[in-house]
């Protein structure tokens, strides 16, 4: 990549994981909340997503963007998971019977740093009542550093369909620099326990962290190959220490240069492509079989804060815990990140919104550009105006977007574009914020504290 392109384009932008992003959000009550999940009932698109945040970690690892916080003691934990079924018995009562759950969801932090047994009950819970799509996808971010052989097999158990486990780098002295340990079991144990019940399996892998290199992020990533997960995610390492102090430890050690970081990338793409991986979005890479790769394929890839998904998985996202972020048609809502207050709400039978976004017409449009561009690495008018009902130009007017920018972009290179289309060119995939960023009309405003592309 020519390097006066990336000095002009690696500038803090969004990730868009969604639209407006996060830093935008303002007070919002729960009554507001509350309305929304009531009208969420009559939405065309309406099966339920769940989503669970546990906060809780057994060891806090220092380059951590998350919101987790050290292991509580038992009672303090039992008291956390009582109040996820309260706040669980509030929102359900709301919601039509009808509707189908087609994603369940739990993230932190560390989920498993509960009893699987604890894991297996909220399941229950979230499950009974309801109905699921024939193939719902029921998922949990896994950390295998306290793990044992009985519990993955417990896990299996627990109505999973997809297990993500944090691996992050398989290099001890990485490992030892970000104060993380190696999975407890050999991870080729894991995989036959999870393959021999049919459970999919991603890998998450960080680059851009202290002490790696291109050649030890490479050897990581050929071990990964020989695992075959389903999915592999390569996350480009995000220095934010405003948001987490923690990460200014890693200074200490020095963080791998942006041509580095972008050799690291590099070439463990070309090594999950020669293994027949197949890119997706900025940072999966999946197998040829996989549901994400036909969804790219046919344009359908879509995604909330959990990660991508296919559009018969896509629903309304109603999330409990700390920190969770419903995400509805007409409205983001996000829980208090503070566990007391979480816990004092919850008991008094309050749903403990502190804040989120409603959005206007104009907005929901302009997410729904950013999201077909961020996902599927183009942007098809035609399509966007039959999904939309509306004309090519009311889409272009609802959002920011300028023909003198976009033909800025297409002169440099990232895009192609004509009347129909706009195609992000592959070699300038990271640059794709850059050109959602562009579309944002929130972006003549927004707070400079974003990550860069790179
Ligand atoms: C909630 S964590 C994963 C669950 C589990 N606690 C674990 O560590 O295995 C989700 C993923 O976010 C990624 N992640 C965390 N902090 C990050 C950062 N600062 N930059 C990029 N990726 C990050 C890691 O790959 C991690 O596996
Ligand atoms: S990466 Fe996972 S285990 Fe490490 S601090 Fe973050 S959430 Fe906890």
């Amino acid at each position: 990549m020519d390097k006066s392109l990336i000095q002009k384009y690696n500038v803090p932008v969004p990730r868009y994981t969604s639209y407006p992003p996060a830093n935008h959000f303002k007070a919002l009550s729960s009554q507001e909340y509350l309305d929304e999940v009531r009208q969420s009932n009559h939405y065309s698109r309406n099966n339920i997503s769940f989503y669970i945040h546990v906060p809780f970690c057994q060891q806090l690892c220092h380059y951590c963007g998350c919101n987790s916080v050290a292991m509580a003691s038992d009672e303090r934990v039992s008291a956390y998971v009582k109040a996820l079924h309260k706040e669980i018995d509030l929102l359900l009562p709301l919601l039509d019977k009808n509707r189908k759950i087609s994603q369940i969801h739990y993230g932190g932090g560390s989920p498993t740093s509960l009893p699987v047994s604890v894991i297996r009950e909220l399941n229950d819970h979230l499950l009974q009542g309801f109905d699921t799509i024939e193939q719902p996808e029921i998922a949990i971010e896994c950390q295998p550093a306290y793990l044992t052989a009985s519990d993955w097999n417990e896990l299996t158990d627990a109505h999973f369909t997809r297990m993500s486990i944090g691996v992050q780098d398989f290099a001890p002295d990485v490992l030892k620099a970000v104060n993380r340990k190696p999975s407890l079991i050999p991870l080729e144990e894991v995989f036959d326990i999870l393959s021999s019940k049919g459970i999919r399996v991603n890998l998450d892998f960080i680059y851009g962290l202290p002490l790696q290199t291109v050649d030890s992020f490479a050897q990581t990533i050929e071990r990964a190959i020989r695992l075959r997960p389903h999915r592999l995610v390569t996350f480009s390492y995000a220095h934010v220490p405003w948001v987490n102090k923690r990460q200014l430890i890693l200074e200490k050690y020095g963080l791998p240069k942006e041509d580095d970081k972008t050799a690291m990338f590099q070439k463990a793409k070309d090594l999950l492509l020669t293994a027949g991986y197949q890119p997706v979005g900025m940072d999966h890479f999946v197998l040829p079989d996989d549901s994400l790769y036909q969804a790219l394929k046919d344009h359908q890839l879509h995604r909330n804060f959990q990660g991508y998904c296919t559009r018969a998985i896509t629903a309304q996202v109603y999330a409990f815990g700390v920190s969770g972020i419903s995400q509805l048609d007409g409205m983001y809502a996000q829980n208090t990140k503070n566990i007391e207050e979480y816990l004092q709400n919850v008991n008094e039978g309050i749903l403990p919104i502190v804040k989120g976004y409603a959005l206007n017409k104009e907005e929901q449009v302009t997410r729904s550009v950013i999201e077909m561009l961020m996902c599927n690495y183009q942007i098809d008018w035609n399509e966007l105006s039959q999904l939309l009902n509306m004309t090519i130009s009311d889409i272009k007017k609802a959002t920011a977007y300028d023909e003198v920018k976009m033909a800025d972009f297409a002169r440099d290179g990232l895009i192609q574009m004509d009347e129909q289309r706009i195609v992000m060119q592959p070699e300038y995939a990271p640059f794709v914020r850059n050109v959602a960023a562009s579309l944002d009309r929130l972006m003549s405003n927004a707070a400079p504290n974003f990550s860069k592309p790179i």
